[in-house]
C-alpha cells in the first residue's frame, strides 16, 4: 500500500512540532576540548576493526564550533523544534565529582542561540556517549549507575530548566544495550549476558528516575523518552517462524515501554533469558520505580524487519531475511523502507490505552549521495519523507495524539559504527572541509513546511 501524498503540513496543525535532530557525540566534535572527559565513543573507536575505515568522533561536524550557523541552516530550512542531546562528558568529565563549568556553558550558548533564533529546545539527556570513567566502574551494567544518572540527570534539569522545557530522558536503550553489550558492535563493545541483563535492568529504572527528577525540578515541563520500534514480521505463516517473530517482538519493540507504563517486563515470552531480567524485578517495588507517566513517548522507526526461525543464532534463536534479498525497497543500509509498518507501529504503541502523546523524534533514511556541481539530489530521500510523513498523518487522522515529528538528521554526521559513510543529513557536509551544502531534501523540507503541502 502507498500513502497519498496530498496531505500537507497544515493538516497536521498549527501546534504540530516539525524539526529536526541530532546527537552529541555524532555532531559535536571538540572531543578533547574545554575540559570534556572522554566518551566510550571517543575510547571504541581507537579499537580495530569497530569502525569503518577506522574514523572517529574526533571532530564529527564541528557543530560544538559551527551550532550558529547550523541553527542558522535548522531555521532557513523552516523548521520549529531543535532537538540535541547534552554530552554527559563535557559537564561532568569522569561522569561522577566535579563538574565542568565550559561545558555547562556550551549549553547555555547553544540553549540561548535556539531561543534567540526562536526555535523550541528539545534535550536529550542521554544519547549513548557514556563518560569512559564510568565504563571502568562496568557502566550501564553497573549497579552505581542511577546514581551516577540522577546526579547527571540533576544538574542538567537545575541548570537549565528555566530555559528548556522539552526533555527526552534515553535515547533508545533497546540500541545502546543490546549493541553496546551483548553484541559488542557499539561502544563500550561488551558480549555479555549478565552485563546485558545488567544494563537493561539499569536502563529501564533511570528511564522512569530521569523523568521523576525532571518533573519535580522543571515547571511546565513536557517531558518524553525516546524508543526505537520495529515491527517484526514472519517470513513464513509455519508456527517456528510466528514464534522467532514474536520473541524477537519482545525484544524490540515491548522489553521497555512495558516497564514504563507500570506492567514490568513482558513476561508471556518464549524468551529464557528474560527470566534473569525477573530476578532483578524481585526487588521492592520494581514495577513503580520503572514506572513514569510520560508527557510523550518518543517514537523512532527505521526498518521493518522480517525474521525466521534460527537455531544456530544463540539466545534468540532467529536471524533477519534481509530487504534486499527479499526484493523490497530498502536504503543504503539495507534497512526495509515500508511506511505501512510505521504507520502500524505508531498505532499498535497507541493502543497499549495508557501512552497519552506520541511524538516522532527520529526518522529519516541513509542513502548514497552525490554532490555534482553543488547539487545533490537525493529523490529517495524525499520519496521516503513523503510516505513517512504522511503513515504519520494517517496515524494522526485516525485518532493518534501525534505532537510532532523530527527529522533524523540536520547534517551527514558520525553514524556511530558505520562511521562517516552513511549519510541520512538534509545538508550534506563535505569532512574534508566541513563545507554545508543543503540536499534536495532539505529544500523539499522548506517547501512543505512553508507551502504546507506534501506534493512536489
Ligand atoms: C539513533 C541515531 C542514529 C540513527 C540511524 C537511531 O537509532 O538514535 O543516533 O544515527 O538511529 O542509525
Amino acid at each position: 500500500m502507498h500513502f497519498k501524498h496530498e496531505l500537507g503540513a497544515a493538516d497536521f496543525g498549527s501546534d504540530f512540532l516539525w524539526g529536526v535532530a541530532i546527537s552529541a557525540l555524532q555532531n559535536e566534535g571538540a572531543a578533547f576540548s574545554d575540559g570534556k572527559g572522554l566518551s566510550i565513543w571517543d575510547t571504541f573507536s581507537r579499537r580495530i576493526g569497530k569502525i569503518k575505515s577506522g574514523v572517529k568522533p574526533t571532530v564529527t561536524t564541528d557543530f560544538y564550533h559551527r551550532y550558529k550557523d547550523d541553527l542558522m541552516l535548522v531555521k532557513a530550512l523552516g523548521f520549529k523544534v531543535f532537538r540535541f542531546s547534552i554530552a554527559w562528558s563535557r559537564i561532568l568529565p569522569e561522569g561522577t565529582g566535579r563538574v565542568n563549568k565550559e561545558g555547562i556553558a556550551f549549553y547555555h550558548r547553544l540553549i540561548d542561540e535556539c531561543i534567540a533564533l526562536d526555535l523550541i529546545p528539545f534535550v536529550t539527556l542521554y544519547h549513548w556517549d557514556l563518560p569512559q570513567e564510568l565504563q571502568k566502574e562496568g557502566g550501564w551494567a553497573s549497579t552505581h549507575m542511577l546514581k551516577w544518572f540522577s546526579r547527571f540527570a540533576k544538574i542538567c534539569a537545575e541548570e537549565y530548566g528555566n530555559k528548556v522545557k522539552n526533555w527526552i530522558v534515553l535515547n533508545e536503550p533497546m540500541g545502546f544495550t543490546t549493541l553496546g553489550y551483548m553484541l559488542g558492535k557499539h561502544a563500550p563493545g561488551i558480549s555479555s549476558m549478565n552485563q546485558y541483563m545488567s544494563a537493561i535492568h539499569n536502563a529501564a529504572i533511570c528511564t522512569a528516575e530521569g523523568g521523576r527528577i525532571i518533573r519535580s525540578l522543571v515547571s511546565n515541563a513536557y517531558i518524553g523518552t525516546s524508543f526505537s520500534c520495529s515491527e517484526v514480521i514472519p517470513y513464513t505463516d509455519k508456527p517456528e517462524d510466528i514464534l522467532a517473530a514474536r520473541r524477537g517482538d519482545a525484544l524490540l519493540n515491548r522489553l521497555f515501554i512495558e516497564p514504563v507504563l507500570g506492567r514490568g517486563y513482558p513476561e508471556d515470552v518464549p524468551l529464557p533469558f528474560f527470566e534473569k531480567l525477573h530476578i532483578h524485578t524481585k526487588a521492592w517495588k520494581y514495577k513503580e520505580r520503572m514506572q513514569f507517566n510520560f508527557d510523550f513517548i518518543g517514537l523512532q522507526n527505521y526498518f521493518a524487519l522480517t525474521v525466521k526461525h534460527n537455531p544456530l543464532i544463540p539466545y534468540v534463536q532467529m536471524s533477519e531475511v534481509k530487504a534486499a534479498s527479499r526484493k523490497v525497497p530498502h536504503t543504503a543500509l539495507g534497512w526495509e523502507i515500508n511506511a505501512e509498518s510505521f504507520y502500524r507501529m505508531i498505532k499498535r504503541f497507541w493502543m497499549y490505552g495508557s501512552v497519552k502523546e506520541i511524538m516522532i523524534t527520529e526518522g529519516g533514511a541513509a542513502f548514497k549521495d552525490f554532490l555534482v556541481n553543488g547539487v545533490v539530489d537525493d529523490t529517495r530521500r524525499i520519496d521516503y519523507f513523503k510516505q513517512y510523513i504522511a503513515a504519520a498523518g494517517k496515524a494522526k487522522n485516525d485518532g493518534v495524539k501525534l505532537s510532532g515529528y523530527l527529522a533524523w538528521t540536520l547534517t551527514d554526521n558520525f553514524e556511530w559504527s558505520e562511521g562517516y559513510h552513511a549519510r541520512f543529513g538534509l545538508v550534506h557536509v563535505d569532512f574534508n572541509t566541513q563545507l554545508r551544502t543543503i540536499k534536495n531534501s532539505g529544500y523539499w523540507f522548506r517547501n512543505f513546511l512553508n507551502n504546507q503541502s506534501l506534493v512536489s
